[in-house]
């Protein structure tokens, strides 16, 4: 191929990888594979300046803004950070630093590269104006709305010295913590939806959401890297602007180091490449900043990253495998999920011999074939993914798979409601779904049984003479009776056998709530549960609730409403809570069980509020003392300084005055929602 033809391929390459990887957050590639088709291309360049074109991806910086928001242009651009993946990358920048430095002072920070989405933030007299996301680096979208709803994200700069005069922006990674990703995706499977690959996606679809309530519920976080005022780094050397930020009410990772030489830095990449497991979010490398202000000014920037900063990437944690076979498992609704089992294959620290490939649609995607060599991905606290396909390595040996008609534990015929992308087991009485019906009852964020572990599910749900110990979670609350059959399970001695009785009579207390999700009925979450048991207060009154009801209740909505309804109209059920009901499984909320922690956190500290209107379920003074109770102060009138309008019925001026200030404004199940951090 001729220079020109591969410089052309290059960039039609690069260009549908950018599209996949900043519009639709799906990338099909690894970064590395990304950076060296950019590398290529930058080289090609190099050497034929004369084919080099104004909308070579080289030429600008990578992105396209997504539709739906407003546009912003930044008052500078935001750049990306060019990668090194060697020691050996690492040092030839460290060199040409200390070149360019000469005889002056040189020092470097290095900070974790948390992988996330990055956000400026516009300050104007010390509040909050204006969030936009990094676009294509030049011009991003207004997310001011969503930004507000992160709440390591102040509204107010903390102002106990005097701020400096101008508009001050912060810039900082948004992400999702892994443990909130796991939960999501969670309950993204329960209702049948697509999954996020990573945190990062979860993360940036998150940010795209033009609902600020779906991001609030969405938990995201902030580390701050960046500062400026009116443009311009405002000290001598970046650590200090990290110091002020920190000072000021802005969230900054503490890990952050600095460093005199490579030694050092060698030292702190390495020790996080180690560490990084144990950090609740993820991160894919570390950024070295030049420390002195004026040593960056003099070494400038390229259209695309910053010459004074770069990133060191930590080894891709993927991996190519064969894969050997698909099981299907059947999870508590009935879901049959494929499983790849592969080749073992050392990923990320561990062996790997399992991934998720999701669903029928997912295997269809990708176009596994048994025998396949495939590209796994670890991302998260969720099993590895199939990537894709190696089609390149085949050998015409493959051999297709076929997607079980019938259930694989009972047998009975799957079913694959319209619209949805998962097959299920409809059977009431198969073993797997009793199994997993039993640990989800029991898990910790329903009824918190910690003894009842899947070994032990396994032996009381297995028959014996016929017929198990166990066959509904409605059984657990008889187990006392049982006890000379629980001393002959396996690994079950007195003490062992007692603690968990107990750990099930203490069960019976766990809330309302609780109890609702812990039922496993379809679409209802955790969230969901709680919005249900704080609307009804018992289960009887959830129980005779109509359909109609239950979707006029905020954020109910009308799938809820029927799935909730059926499964309450099932006479099977109905016996089941009965039964529970009988056992003394507490089933109505009295108001100091609201919360299941009992103690609240202090989520509004801060913050203003002003309550109009009437509430649905609230009166006044009970909401002023749930924001009072969680740190945040009520107002009687809207200002500027208002950070939360909470409007019910027939709210009249100050939702007016609330609309006219651009102040969030939410409803009762909102102002529940952001108080209760569980949620
Ligand atoms: S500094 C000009 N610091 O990485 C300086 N970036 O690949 C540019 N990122 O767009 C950014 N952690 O979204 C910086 N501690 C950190 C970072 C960080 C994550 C992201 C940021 C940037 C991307 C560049």
């Amino acid at each position: 191929m001729g220079n020109e033809s591969r410089i052309e391929a290059l960039r039609k390459e690069i260009n549908q990888h950018d599209y996949r990887y900043y519009v639709l957050n799906e990338p099909t590639i690894a970064d590395v594979e990304y950076d060296a088709l950019m590398k290529e291309l930058e080289s090609l360049e190099k050497a034929h300046p004369e084919l080099v074109t104004p909308d070579s991806p080289t030429q600008r910086v990578s992105g396209e803004p997504a539709v739906g928001f407003e546009e912003y242009l930044h008052l500078r651009p935001m750049l990306s950070l060019d990668n090194s993946y060697s020691i050996d990358d690492l040092g030839d920048w460290v060199r040409r630093c200390g070149k360019l430095a000469g005889e002056e002072d040189l020092d470097y920070v290095a900070e974790l590269k948390i992988d996330g989405l990055s956000l400026s933030l516009i300050y104007e007299g010390g509040q909050l104006q204006r969030a936009v996301t990094r676009g294509d680096g030049v011009r991003g979208e207004v997310v001011t709305g969503n930004a507000r709803t992160i709440r390591s994200i102040p509204l107010r700069l903390a102002d106990e010295e005097p701020l400096p005069a101008g508009t001050i922006e912060v810039r900082g990674e948004v992400y999702l913590p892994m443990a909130v990703f796991a939960q999501i995706n969670a309950e993204r499977e329960e209702q049948g939806l697509p999954l996020f690959a990573n945190p990062r996606n979860a993360a940036a679809g998150t940010m795209r959401q033009l609902d600020p309530r779906i991001v609030a519920e969405r938990r995201l976080e902030i580390f701050c890297y960046q500062v400026l005022l009116d443009g311009q780094p405002p000290f001598a050397t970046h650590h200090e602007s990290l110091e002020w930020m920190e000072q000021h009410g802005l969230r900054v990772n503490p890990t952050f180091a600095r460093c005199r030489d490579l030694e050092e830095l060698i030292d702190y990449c390495s020790r996080w490449n180690e560490g990084r497991d144990e950090l609740p979010y993820e991160i894919d490398g570390v950024v070295v900043k030049v420390d002195q202000v004026r040593l960056q000014e003099m070494m400038g920037a390229t259209a695309r990253s910053p010459r004074w900063a770069i990133a060191y990437k930590y080894p891709a944690r993927q991996a190519s495998t064969r894969l050997l076979d698909v099981v299907y498992q059947v999870g508590r609704t009935g879901a049959v999920t494929p499983v790849a089992i592969l080749e073992p294959v050392r990923l990320a620290g561990t062996i790997v011999s399992r991934a998720s490939l999701h669903n029928r649609d997912e295997m269809e995607r990708l176009g596994v074939l048994k025998g396949d060599w495939v590209f796994i991905e670890k991302s998260g606290e969720i099993i590895p993914q199939v990537l894709k396909v190696i089609t390149d390595r085949r050998t015409g040996e493959e051999t297709p798979f076929d997607f079980p008609a019938d259930c694989p534990v009972c047998g009975v015929e799957l079913i694959r409601p319209t619209g949805e992308v998962v097959s299920r087991c409809p059977s009431i009485s198969c073993p797997a779904k009793i199994r997993e019906g039993i640990l989800h009852f029991s898990s910790r964020r329903a009824m918190r049984i910690d003894g009842l572990g899947e070994a032990l599910v396994e032996q009381l749900t297995l028959p014996r003479q016929g017929v198990p110990l166990v066959s509904g979670i409605g059984d657990l609350y008889r187990l006392r009776e049982r006890r000379p059959e629980l001393l002959d399970l396996e690994r079950m001695g007195a003490k062992s056998v007692d603690n968990l009785l107990d750990q099930i009579e203490r069960s019976k207390e766990a809330g309302l709530a609780r109890l609702i999700f812990g039922l496993g009925i379809r679409h209802v979450g955790e969230r969901t549960a709680k919005i249900l048991a704080n609307h009804f207060r018992s289960m009887q009154r959830l129980m005779q609730a109509e359909p109609e009801e239950l979707a006029g209740i905020y954020e109910i909505g009308e799938v809820v409403a029927a799935a909730v309804h059926a499964w309450f109209e099932a006479a099977e059920n109905h016996a089941l809570i009965g039964r529970l009901e009988g056992y003394g499984v507490r089933m109505v909320i009295d108001d100091d069980n609201g919360s299941s922690s009992g103690t609240v956190e202090r989520v509004f500290e801060g913050r203003q509020f002003v309550v109009t209107g009437t509430l649905p379920t609230m009166k006044r003074d009970e909401a002023k003392s749930f924001i009072e109770q969680r740190g945040g102060r009520v107002m009687s009138s809207v200002s500027r300084k208002t950070d939360y309008v909470v409007a019910g019925e027939e709210a009249g001026s100050k939702l007016d005055r609330a609309r006219e200030l651009g102040i969030m404004v939410i409803d009762e199940a909102g102002l529940l929602k952001l108080g209760d951090p569980t949620q």
